[in-house]
Parts: structure tokens; sequence; C-alpha cells
């Protein structure tokens, strides 16, 4: 059983992009498309969560994601609470679930997590059932609002996922959002997906798509090439990879994007590392769509927290 899913398949929760499906996947990404807005306009917003409050709970740093969740739920209308983990009683010796706990205890409607341990946003949601658990971010395992959003992205340049090869490329052994994007491609129908990585960081685990160690094979004739960051913070100092060594042998420059097709996408999570994962041509040229992710990023999680708190009215 999906236990983000009530008996009727709808989501009480969000806890990972395996096993949605395609018809939950589709209705979140036309609602995201809703409240999207381009760079540059006036942002969306609505007051039809006015009243409900949304905690988000970082135990692990954030930039992006934090502070999309946090303009999501504004522009909901909801109210938000930020804790910064790094001073609060966690570091007094108080359990993740008495934190999370103590604050849904507050008359919260939705808790957004953020943590380094594999399974913690399922102990909530399984501990916590009468509040909307969001992962934001769970080890190397699921980050499925990163996932929608790239696909998302995706779908704003090749509406048809059926005809596209998308390249996935860097440290997918320690890649959450790795793991989400490819669950959510191979579910909306991708035709390929390479997964382009060194041999010392290649998964352990079982991911949608094929494997590749030659950069320049694995991005051939691709319409789409996601970068990915090194996560040192999950590698042992020894293994950390020499970065010039690893920008010749897998990072996206110039010439090595002319091996995918000429209109190819070129993505990346954030925070880059320029000049180890990505160079600054390619980054910021006319094939990147990296602040576009980032923008769609609030819209999608408006139509997350949207669907969360109409399933707990
Ligand atoms: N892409 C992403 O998760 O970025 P943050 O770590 O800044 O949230």
């Amino acid at each position: 059983m999906n236990m983000q899913l009530d008996d009727n398949r709808r989501l009480r929760h969000f806890l990972s992009l395996e096993g949605l499906g395609y018809d939950a996947l589709d209705r979140l990404l036309n609602r995201a498309s809703e409240f999207s807005a381009e760079i540059g306009a006036p942002a969306v917003t609505t007051d039809a969560f006015r009243g409900r409050t949304v905690a988000n709970l970082f135990f692990e740093p954030s930039t992006r994601t934090r502070a999309s969740f946090e303009l999501a739920a504004r522009r909901l209308g909801c109210n938000v609470l930020n804790l910064d983990l790094n001073v609060s009683s966690t570091s007094k010796g108080e359990t993740v679930l008495d934190t999370a706990r103590t604050i849904a205890a507050m008359n919260v409607d939705a808790l957004v997590v953020r943590h380094g341990d594999a399974g913690t946003q399922e102990m909530l949601a399984r501990e916590l059932p009468h509040v909307a658990i969001l992962n934001a971010g769970e080890a190397h395992l699921n980050h499925p609002t990163q996932g929608l959003l790239d696909a998302m992205t995706i779908r704003q340049h090749f509406p048809d996922f059926r005809k596209l090869h998308i390249a996935i490329v860097g440290d997918i052994r320690h890649s959450r959002v790795a793991r989400s994007a490819a669950q959510a491609f191979s579910q909306l129908g991708c035709g390929e997906i390479h997964l382009v990585a060194p041999r010392e960081l290649q998964p352990d685990d079982e991911i949608p798509g094929e494997l590749f160690t030659d950069m320049d094979a694995g991005v051939r004739d691709c319409d789409v090439v996601m970068m990915l960051r090194i996560q040192k913070e999950r590698m042992q100092a020894g293994n950390i990879p020499d970065k010039k060594a690893y920008f010749e042998a897998f990072g996206l420059d110039a010439r090595r994007l002319e091996f995918a097709r000429p209109n190819a996408l070129v993505m990346h999570p954030g925070p880059m590392n320029r000049g180890t994962e990505i160079s600054d041509e390619v980054a910021d040229g006319s094939q990147s769509v990296i602040w576009q992710q980032v923008n769609n990023g609030v819209a999608v999680r408006m139509a997350v927290l949207a669907e969360l708190l109409e399933n707990r009215n």
C-alpha cells in the first residue's frame, strides 16, 4: 500500500513520487501550470487557504526548497512558520518525532520536512496522521517536489515525454534529485533515461534508466541534459573527486553539449558547483533552463500544498 494515499487514492501526504502513477503526476503538473508566472511577471496568489498553517522543519541546509515552500504557502494565503532547527530543541536531545509533534500540536495543517535520515518523513506520516507531511528532501532517496518541478520544466518545452531521451549526469549514487526525477520521467512515459556517472558514483539500488560511464555516449542525441551536484556531505573525505579531473570526465561544457540534440535543455537542481559540474558558459547559456526550474518550484509546491490541504478539509 502507498501510505501517502487514502482509501480513495487521494493524496494525504507527499512522501515520494514512486508509484504515484501518470494520472496523479499529470494532475499536479496541470495544477502547477495554473500557479505559474514567468520570471519578472507578478506572482499568482490566492486567499483560498487563508487560516491554514504550514510549518517548515528543515533538519538539513536548504536555500531553494525552503524559500520556495515558504513562498508557495504564503501565495496560497497560508500562515507560515519557519523553524531554525540549528537552535531548536533537537540540539538539546529532543527526538525528531517530539519536535514535529510539538509543532503539530499548535494546530498546524502541514509539516514540510527535510531530513538526512531515510524514513523520517514516512515515520512522521505514520505517527502524526492528522497533519499532512511533505517531503522536502530525504537522505539520498526522495525529493519529490524537485522531481515534479524538473518534469514541469521539461514539459513546458517538450509536451510529449514518450519521444524524449533524458541524460541525468553526475553523482547519482548520493542524489535524491536523480531518484525522484527518474521516477517522474519514467511514469510520464519517457522514451530513454540515461544515468551517466563514474563507476564509484553509480547507484547501488534500482533507478529507472540505463547506466553509462562515458559522458559523451551518455548525452549523445539527448533532448535534456540534467546535471547533478556532487554531494560531498554524503562522501568520505578521501572519496571526494578531484574537481579538475571530474570536470574533464563528467562536467558539461560547450564542447560536450554538442553531443546532445541542438535544442537540448540544460538543467541543474542547484546549488551549482561551477567549474566542477558545469561551465559558466553552459550554465548561463541560451539552452539553460536552470532559473526556470527555480521558478517552477514555487508553482509545483503551491499545487502539492493546495491538493493536500483540500484533501484534509
Ligand atoms: N535543489 C535543492 O534542493 O536545493 P536546496 O538544497 O537549496 O533546497
